[in-house]
């Protein structure tokens, strides 16, 4: 069964939605094959495959590239692709082209925003226009410089009012989920009890209605430290770099290829 934004939207209140980014058609098949429904493209892929510091220089370009890539390695999950710093904050009409591109040219179902009420006209204009939305409210990292650095959102009643305001609009603007990043669990499920669309966490605690992580990050791909809310559920970076140094000793000393790997 091919998942789609509306049957996604439908397991609220039925089943925890697990969300997963992946980058290319291996990652991607690896995710679907695991029967996850729904297979974020974000553009985290910018820090953890192109070596870039931020979110922030990642281009239109370069997530077209690896949006297809995932569209060839699965047949059923949801792609959501995410639109990169500068994609759609200059206007609607340069929204709906670009959301246009990742649905034409790449194969997305549906693509992802990050912002709250500030972005309810745009979310909008894309859901009008037969784009299925993913709002992302929280920590945003394309507004890393504006924020000052990566940190939980949330934490005063002011800024938690604001944030429920912020998730009302989202859905009200007719998005078919929400990611919630870094906020206070207690926050987290208060959004998920006010909405009647799923939200989905990273870093915002068990009571949302999904959870999203980083394809590398569970894994432990990277030998790099990881925020708090990251739970590796693999580590293997060791096992990698140890397979690539045994490669590289058997080469230099003749033991590979054996008799077994030769014709
Ligand atoms: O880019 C990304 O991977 C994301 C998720 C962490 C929500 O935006
Ligand atoms: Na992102």
């Amino acid at each position: 069964m091919k998942w789609t934004a509306a049957k996604i939207k439908a397991l609220k209140g039925e089943q925890r939605i697990a969300m997963l980014t992946a980058y290319d058609a291996l990652t991607a098949s690896l995710v679907e094959d695991a029967g996850i429904p729904a297979i974020l493209v974000g553009d985290s892929l910018g820090m953890t495959v192109l070596g870039y510091e931020t979110t922030l220089p990642v281009g239109m370009d370069e997530m077209l590239h690896h949006t297809a890539a995932v569209s060839r390695g699965v047949k059923n999950a949801l792609i959501i692709a995410d639109m990169p710093f500068m994609s759609y904050q200059p206007s609607i009409a340069m929204a709906l082209e670009n959301a246009g591109r990742f649905i034409k040219e790449a194969h997305a179902d549906a693509v992802k925003v990050e912002g709250g009420a500030l972005r309810g006209e745009l979310i909008e204009s894309l859901v009008k226009n037969g784009v299925p939305v993913l709002g992302h409210i929280g920590l945003t990292p394309q507004s890393i410089k504006e924020m000052g650095g990566y940190k939980v959102q949330g934490k005063t009643s002011e800024q938690a009012r604001q944030l429920m305001d912020d998730a009302m609009a989202v859905e009200q603007a007719g998005a078919f989920a929400i990611v919630l990043e870094c906020v206070p669990a207690e926050l987290g499920a208060m959004i998920s009890g006010a909405l009647s669309i799923p939200t989905i966490g990273i870093g915002a605690g068990v009571g949302c209605d999904g959870q999203v992580l980083v394809f590398t990050d569970l894994l432990g791909i990277s030998g790099k430290p990881a925020p708090r809310f990251v739970k590796r559920f693999a580590t293997l970076h060791p096992l990698i770099s140890e397979a690539l140094a045994s490669y590289k000793s058997e080469v230099e000393d003749g033991s590979f290829p054996s008799e077994e790997h030769t014709y």
